[in-house]
């Protein structure tokens, strides 16, 4: 309880400073690697040559960082954080161990995204965000044949192993994927393993561009997400952050307007207070619902406040 009410107390200072303009990120992304095991059609991070992969001495002063900075929430991000290692002490670490030092920094929240090609069984994550754009076939078509059945049964292994851990999907829709929504919902809703689904829509990075979803389609999907959540689907989108994600005018309503609440620190070590879609300049076209999301906490809208605090804040 004293815990809860220290994270709460912070927020409530964290959001009035910001409105007085001392605005600090209270979230972090750090891609600790580019190197990934595949290649999924929607991605261009398998495409790069040479991947580079941070050490663990790099990635503790980089927590550090964000920390003094403010954050109190880190996500990993790759390429595939179950590829990573490096050798101290005479020993292999893990994302694991990566994990354990944002927890001894103080972060209080930590999580990491993976495709579960590989067991995570023993994770000591508090949230893991497995990627899944589909089912069956659908999910194959994206990210390759057999990573479907591969990532059912890491599932299932990791929550064999650790019943109370909470795992949630992550659908990034697309024009080829978005007509198994739907079948998606109703997988994730009947499934012992999942909890919960969350959704995002294809951001046209270069060479991605021809899965960019027609804004009608993705404001109709959105509609529909809206009511599915009123009917008891366990989609962890906000009705405010989704609202936010509607394209209007040729742009996102939330474009660019409170994603400095969280900051980013890349694979080549570069530290930005924008995510690489500013740098890449599609913005307008997001689809990452972390942005809708971001701008509904700004805005205090509570049904975003309330599932930011029973999925971030730890008792
Ligand atoms: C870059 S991946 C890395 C983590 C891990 N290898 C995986 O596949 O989950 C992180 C997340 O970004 C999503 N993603 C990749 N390209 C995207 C795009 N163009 N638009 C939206 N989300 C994207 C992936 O589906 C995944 O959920």
């Amino acid at each position: 309880m004293a815990s809860f009410l220290r994270q709460a107390a912070y927020l409530v200072w964290w959001q009035v400073r910001g409105w007085f303009g001392r605005r600090a990120p209270l979230q972090s992304v750090i891609f600790i690697l580019d190197q990934c095991n595949l290649r999924c059609r929607h991605c261009s991070v398998y495409a790069i040559d040479r991947p580079r992969i941070k050490t663990l001495a790099q990635i503790r002063k980089e927590l550090q960082y964000c920390y003094d900075l403010g954050s109190r929430f880190v996500d990993f991000e790759g390429g595939e954080l179950y590829l990573w290692k490096d050798r101290q002490g005479g020993r292999t670490c893990t994302i694991d161990d990566v994990v354990d030092f944002a927890h001894e920094i103080g972060f209080w929240n930590v999580t990491i995204t993976t495709n579960a090609q590989l067991p995570f069984d023993h994770s000591h994550a508090d949230h893991i965000w497995v990627s899944m754009d589909g089912i069956g076939k659908w999910h194959d078509d994206i990210r390759g044949e057999g990573t479907f059945a591969r990532m059912e049964e890491n599932i299932r292994r990791y929550k064999c192993a650790q019943p109370k851990a909470r795992v949630c999907v992550n659908m990034v829709i697309n024009n080829r994927n978005y007509p198994c929504l739907d079948q998606t919902l109703e997988y994730v809703q009947a499934s012992p393993y999942i909890d919960s689904i969350s959704v995002n829509f294809h951001t046209p990075f270069s060479e991605t561009e021809e899965l960019y979803l027609e804004p009608s389609v993705r404001n109709r999907i959105i509609d529909r997400l809206i009511d599915c959540k009123h009917r008891g689907y366990p989609i962890v989108n906000t009705v405010s952050g989704l609202r936010a994600m509607r394209i209007a005018d040729g742009r996102t309503a939330c474009t660019n307007r409170s994603c400095w609440i969280t900051n980013f620190i890349f694979s080549d070590g570069s530290r930005s207070p924008k995510c690489m879609g500013y740098t890449h300049d599609v913005c307008d076209r997001c689809g990452f619902s972390m942005g809708g999301e971001m701008r509904s906490v700004w805005l205090l809208k509570p049904d975003t406040l309330l599932a930011g605090m029973r999925l971030r804040i730890r008792n």
